[in-house]
Formats: structure tokens, sequence, C-alpha cells
């Protein structure tokens, strides 16, 4: 039997940080609200020249170190970003030409949140129908860029990061299962228009300072954690394992009293959810793949560990996978 494993994770993080006491000069608010309502102490902020691709080679570097792969054994790249450098070329084409790579399909994914479990899902086909054997999920996002620093309601949630994954084929088990879902009809509570083609198109009525990201985050709230609880329970039953069976669950991490909902109606205690929201604020799709690495270079996740992963995102757009490091 076929199967797709992670066998190699990395991840980057600017060196500026942003902390609450830094937003609280920008914007009414303060470090307890932000503390007690999202769980985020600080986020990083990425310098202007450092580009999208640029951070995800840094996390791709250190994911093929650990995978003990070279950048040429690499069959494809799927890069899960909503702030690529530029609209063309995209991202993933970037990247793979950072890593001198030249061949392999090289796409991005536009899933905000979840682009990092419909990259797992994907990889996992393309590995499981034999078209590959190596895949580099490579995610990377400067929010900071796309981000209205004068709407307290989400400056203070965003922070830029790059995370990447290498998934190779294995006769051991590796991923179980996969969801993936979407709704356009909530495409109104989690938006950005700038830089698409309805604001180019307008442009000398629109402003992009306008444009950014928008979001009615109470009613995103709430349907993420039941979004993210439904599909987390379904993936985990399709995966044949039980609640116990999960060593540890790595969660999309937009809000901490959303992962506390999530955890809660999965039956896994706090003590088995890899966090690092409050120190690295909400990255959208670099979130999952950089919180499970840096589970790993603590020590507290092994290779051998089973993971949950649940995510909810702009589109909107929600998912699910389980499997075994
Ligand atoms: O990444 C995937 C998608 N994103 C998410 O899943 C994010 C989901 N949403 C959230 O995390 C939360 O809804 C927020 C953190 C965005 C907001 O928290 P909330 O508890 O849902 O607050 P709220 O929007 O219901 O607002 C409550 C109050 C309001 O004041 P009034 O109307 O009660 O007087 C807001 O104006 O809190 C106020 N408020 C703030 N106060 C201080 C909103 N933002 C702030 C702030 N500082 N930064």
């Amino acid at each position: 039997m076929l199967y797709s494993r992670i066998i190699g994770t990395g991840a980057y993080f600017p060196e500026k940080i942003l902390t609450n006491a830094d937003l609280m000069k920008m914007v009414d608010t303060d470090d307890k609200w932000i503390v007690e309502r999202t769980g985020i102490h600080t986020r990083h902020i990425s310098a202007k020249n450092e580009a999208t691709s640029e951070m995800a080679y840094e996390a791709a570097k250190e994911a093929l170190d650990m995978a003990g792969v070279k950048a040429s054994e690499i069959d494809g790249i799927i890069f899960p970003t909503i702030t690529p450098d530029y609209i063309l070329p995209c991202a993933a084409a970037v990247l793979g030409g950072r890593l001198g790579i030249s061949g392999p399909f090289a796409f991005d994914l536009n899933m905000a949140c979840t682009g990092f479990i419909c990259a797992l899902n994907i990889a996992d086909a393309f590995i499981k129908n034999g078209q590959c054997k190596t895949i580099l999920i490579a995610t990377g996002e400067r929010l900071s860029t796309v981000t209205n620093y004068s709407d307290r309601a989400t400056c203070i949630l965003f922070g830029d990061a790059a995370g990447a994954a290498v998934v190779r084929a294995d006769t051991k088990h590796g991923i179980r299962s996969c969801s993936i879902y979407a709704d356009g009809s909530y495409g109104d509570l989690l938006y950005m228009h700038g830089m698409g083609s309805t604001y180019l198109a307008n442009r000398d009525t629109m402003n992009l300072d306008d444009e950014m990201i928008v979001m009615k985050g109470n009613d995103v709230f709430k349907l993420a954690v039941r979004a993210m609880s439904d599909t987390a329970a379904e993936t985990l039953e399709k995966s044949g394992l039980k609640s116990d069976d999960i060593d540890f669950v790595v969660p999309h991490q937009a809000n901490i009293r959303i992962v506390e909902a999530v955890a809660k109606r999965l039956e896994v205690g706090m003590d088995r959810v890899i966090i690092n929201l409050d120190r690295r604020g909400n990255c959208s799709a670099p979130t999952i793949p950089t919180a499970l690495d840096e589970g790993i270079r603590s020590g507290k996740v092994k290779f051998g560990d089973n993971i949950l992963m649940a995510a909810f995102g702009g589109g909107m757009n929600w998912g699910a996978a389980v499997l075994t490091l």
C-alpha cells in the first residue's frame, strides 16, 4: 500500500516583533482586551524588502534539511498564500527558481487559513496516484501588507510567517484522512478586494487603503468553531482513529477561544494542543506548519505521533487532516 508522509518541516519568522503595547499606540485597544479576547501577545512583521517567497525559501530549506531531501528530488511545489510576491509569476514558481528547481509543477493555492490542509490533501492525492514521489508544500504570508492598521478588530490578530513541509511517498502510514469544504455564500464575512481585477478595473474610484482585509469577526468566530469542530470530528472518524489515539492537535490559530472550543468538542485537553498564536498571532496558511515545526523542534512532537489538524479561513472554507508523522 502506498501512503504519503510528512518527513520534514520548517518555519521562518521575520525579525521585527509587533507587541500589544505597540498596537496600543496605533489604535484604541489595550493589552488586557487583546490577551483575554484572542490570546495573542506578539506577532512578527516582515521587513519592507522581505518577500513572501524569500521567507518561504528559509522555511523550505529547513524542511528539506530535516527530511534529508535535495531540492532536485522535489516533483512539485504547492504554495498556499493570499499574499504572493506578485500575481504573476506565482509564488511557487518564484520559490522554485530560488531553490534552483526547473521542471516540476509549481502553483499557488488561495485558500487563506485552510491552505496548508488543502495542499496536504492535494499532495496526498498526487502521491497516491503515482504522479509524484516528493512534494514540497511551502506557505508564506505577509498579512501586514494587507492589514488595515486603523481597524482595531483585525490589526491585533495578524502576523507574518512562512512554514513548509516535505511530503513523500512511503509504505508506512502517514496521511490517513483529509476533508476540505467551502461555502462562497459567506464570502462577505472575511474578504480582501485590493489588487483583484474588480479593484484594478475600478482603481480610479476605489481606494486601495479601503480594500485591505475586512472581517465580521464575531460571525466568523461562530462559524469557525462549528465548522472546525464538525470537520475535525468527521475526519477523525474517517481516519479510523479515536480521540484518545491523537497525540497532538495542531489547529489553525485565529483566536485561542476558538481553539479551546474545538479542543473541548474533540475531548482533547489543551496540553495536547500545539499553540504558537501567543507569540506569532494569526499567520493564515503558515500557522499549522509553523506550529507543527515548533512542536517537533522543541521535542514535544515526535515522528510516529498521531496528529489532527483543523482550519477555517476566508472564502469561507474549512478542513481537517489526520496523519501519523
Ligand atoms: O483566521 C481565520 C478567520 N478569522 C477568525 O477566525 C477570527 C474570528 N474572530 C475573532 O477572533 C474575534 O471575533 C475578534 C477577536 C475579531 C473580536 O472579538 P469578539 O470577542 O468577537 O469581539 P466583538 O467583535 O464582538 O466586539 C466586542 C467589543 C466591541 O465593542 P462594543 O460594541 O461592545 O462596545 C468592539 O468594538 O470589543 C470591541 N473591540 C475592541 N476593544 C478593544 C473590538 N476590537 C477591539 C480591540 N480592543 N482590539
